[in-house]
């Protein structure tokens, strides 16, 4: 069957090996796989759920798209775009919002561990963060999601969803329930300093991650100071049972070796930890820097890539029976209006005329260059700027 997979990554900066072994690196082998369409998104929209400085964010969009083309994600392949630039997943949010349930969203482990303590404190955005992420999938039909482990309750959560609004509605199969892609071993890297934190972007020691962006030295030294203990490396997965750090080191080697965690167990069997971290460190140092450079240079052209991609997202999601954002609507408000035969595609009369008075207003009043357009051999309307460009 052909896959249709999203997936989405934080613009937090400070992308990292765990990123790339529980995310990236899956993400690249289902692109180059046969018949999937992969739609990988840079979730800007995500990332507002903690205070962001603008300037640094818009860095940080550049830089983790950055990554993903030097990781070998292929914007002629894949679609590749920031998340704000469709209105759509805000919207959907807001709907799917209608349906998610209280006590749903309270069981969620990565509220209550970034909300911490004083939950009364925390952003209504923050808590509500996965029925964005459930929008962001619903909106594109995705059957697979490329995740790591930490993901998997807001999964299960976007199915519920998907689910709850089926029946709802009694509309089978009207949201597709997505199926998470979490790969089997390897898929929660922990920290280089404590084998029961997971490697993460906001560890405030840089020594705690192989940052992607980090040079072979730096990693080199990372390494050589990553937590093990006294003993010999073990002969055995079952002697791993105590020892987090060890069992994490090796995990990461057999991931980047490609091999089973027996095999790498074997390789290093009674060795000491010199000889292993050294091989490590050579395999940790993902060949991205030159890539990197030249597409987060000045010349990288964000813009082109963005066009091409956000193209084929509208495409996705406003071809043919595809827009579920207006399929979603209708539905909702059936409830209230059970002879309205809502619409198929095309936006109903009283949401026209709103945007063709909205277009005048801004005609008239704004500064804004811009006027209500269709983009010609399509059904679909919206604003474009003088240049034609949809806005
Ligand atoms: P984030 O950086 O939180 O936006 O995560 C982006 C992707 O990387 C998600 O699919 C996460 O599940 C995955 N990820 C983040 N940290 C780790 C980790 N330490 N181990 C494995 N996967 C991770
Ligand atoms: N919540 C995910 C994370 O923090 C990022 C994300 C947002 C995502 N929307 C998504 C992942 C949709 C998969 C699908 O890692």
């Amino acid at each position: 069957m052909n896959k249709k997979i999203f997936s989405g990554v934080q613009p937090t900066g400070n992308l990292h090996l765990g990123n790339y072994i529980g995310a990236i690196k899956n993400f690249v082998d289902l692109q180059n796989q046969e018949g999937n369409e992969c739609v990988y998104c840079v979730v800007d929209l995500h990332a507002i759920t903690a205070k962001q400085d603008p300037i640094i964010l818009k860095n940080n969009i550049r830089e983790t798209t950055a990554t993903f083309l030097a990781s070998g994600i292929d914007s002629k392949k894949s679609i590749i775009f920031n998340q704000s630039l469709v209105p759509a997943h805000s919207e959907g949010s807001w709907i799917l919002g209608c349906i998610a349930r209280m006590g749903w969203l309270n069981r969620m482990t990565q509220f209550k561990e970034k909300a911490g303590k004083d939950k009364e404190k925390a952003s209504v955005g923050l808590y509500i963060y996965p029925v964005l992420m459930t929008a962001d999938i619903l909106l594109y039909d995705a059957t697979h999601v490329p995740v790591g482990e930490d993901q998997k309750q807001h999964l299960e959560l976007s199915r519920d969803i998907a689910q709850k609004f089926n029946l709802d509605f009694n509309a089978p199969n009207f949201l597709r329930a997505p199926e998470p892609l979490i790969q089997k071993n390897f898929s929660r890297i922990m920290s280089l300093k404590d084998g029961t934190n997971k490697m993460s972007k906001s560890d405030p020691s840089d020594l705690s991650r192989v940052n992607l962006t980090d040079h072979k030295d730096q990693i080199m030294n990372k390494i050589k100071k990553a937590k093990t203990d006294n003993d010999p490396l073990p002969d055995d997965d079952k002697n791993l049972s105590q020892r987090p750090e060890v069992e994490n080191l090796l995990g990461i080697y057999s991931s980047l070796s490609g091999q089973s965690l027996k095999n790498s167990i074997n390789e290093f069997s009674g060795k000491n930890f010199s000889e292993f971290k050294e091989k490590l460190a050579d395999l940790g140092y993902i060949d991205l820097e030159d890539d990197y450079c030249k597409h987060a240079e000045n010349s990288f052209d964000l813009e082109s890539i963005r066009n091409s991609s956000l193209k084929l997202a509208y495409d996705s999601m406003f071809g043919a029976g595809k827009n579920v954002i207006s399929r979603l609507l209708p539905e909702t408000i059936q409830i209230h209006d059970d002879d309205n035969p809502g619409f198929h595609g095309q936006a109903p009369e009283p949401i026209h005329r709103n945007l063709l008075e909205f277009s005048e207003l801004i005609k008239t009043n704004g500064n804004i260059d811009c006027g209500l357009a269709t983009d010609g051999d399509a059904d679909r309307i919206g604003l474009y700027n003088s240049r034609g460009e949809f806005i």
